[in-house]
């Protein structure tokens, strides 16, 4: 049987991109990533999908004259590769209407909170603001509404006293490293059921 397929979405540094990969690499995850989609030509993401092998897209933003044109662009690039799943890693643009429709329970994202806390930019320093004890990261499925579809699985990280924004963020980033790979492999393992706001892990089989 053929593998199932997926492009990953990221606009700067890559690490989860990164992760994911290697996770392919050594065989957790069974599928082939089959592009790095990027808003950003300057993105690091873009030389390490080079050093992969994977084909790397430049669908900038800037070069567009609106938000309808850039999704056209991006939608007729994901139409190329025609994905199982699209994963967004770092992609720091919200999508449109017929983008998420389009792949509905076939995108997910992760964000660097306990979601439904902290949505949006900077969501660690919002916790260290907030004065949580718990921070963590979610991975979800998309919806319209910016970091508020169904959760597939989350992490929780401890806030340490003397914990600023960087220190947080890298141990939620280790978190983040491993758990989102997790999600993807459930995925194309077919065990991943949403039923409305929830979703079920299958019991493996
Ligand atoms: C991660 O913290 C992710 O949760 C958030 O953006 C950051 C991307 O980091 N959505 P990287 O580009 O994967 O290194």
């Amino acid at each position: 049987m053929n593998k199932g397929t997926f492009v990953v979405l990221a606009s700067g540094r890559g690490s989860n991109f990164q992760a994911i990969i290697d996770r392919v690499s050594d065989g957790y995850i069974n599928a082939v990533c089959t592009s790095l989609i990027t808003d950003n030509p300057d993105a690091y993401a873009i030389l390490r999908a080079k050093d992969a092998g994977i084909p790397a897209e430049v669908v900038s933003y800037r070069t567009f004259p609106d938000k309808n044109m850039y999704e056209n662009a991006l939608l007729a690039t994901l139409a190329r590769y025609n994905p199982d799943l699209v994963v967004l890693a770092g992609y720091m643009r919200l999508l449109g209407e017929r983008i998420v429709d389009l792949y509905k329970g076939k995108m997910m994202n992760i964000h660097p909170s306990l979601l439904p806390a902290f949505q949006g930019l900077h969501a660690q320093r919002q916790a260290l603001m907030y004065g949580t004890k718990v921070a963590g990261c979610t991975v979800h499925f998309v919806t319209h509404d910016m970091d508020a579809g169904p959760v597939i699985m989350q992490r929780t990280v401890q806030v340490l006293d003397d914990d600023d924004e960087e220190s947080l963020s890298e141990r939620i980033l280790i978190e983040e490293h491993q758990v989102f790979p997790e999600a993807i492999k459930l995925f194309f393992e077919k065990k991943l059921l949403i039923k409305g706001r929830r979703v079920f892990l299958l019991p493996r089989t």
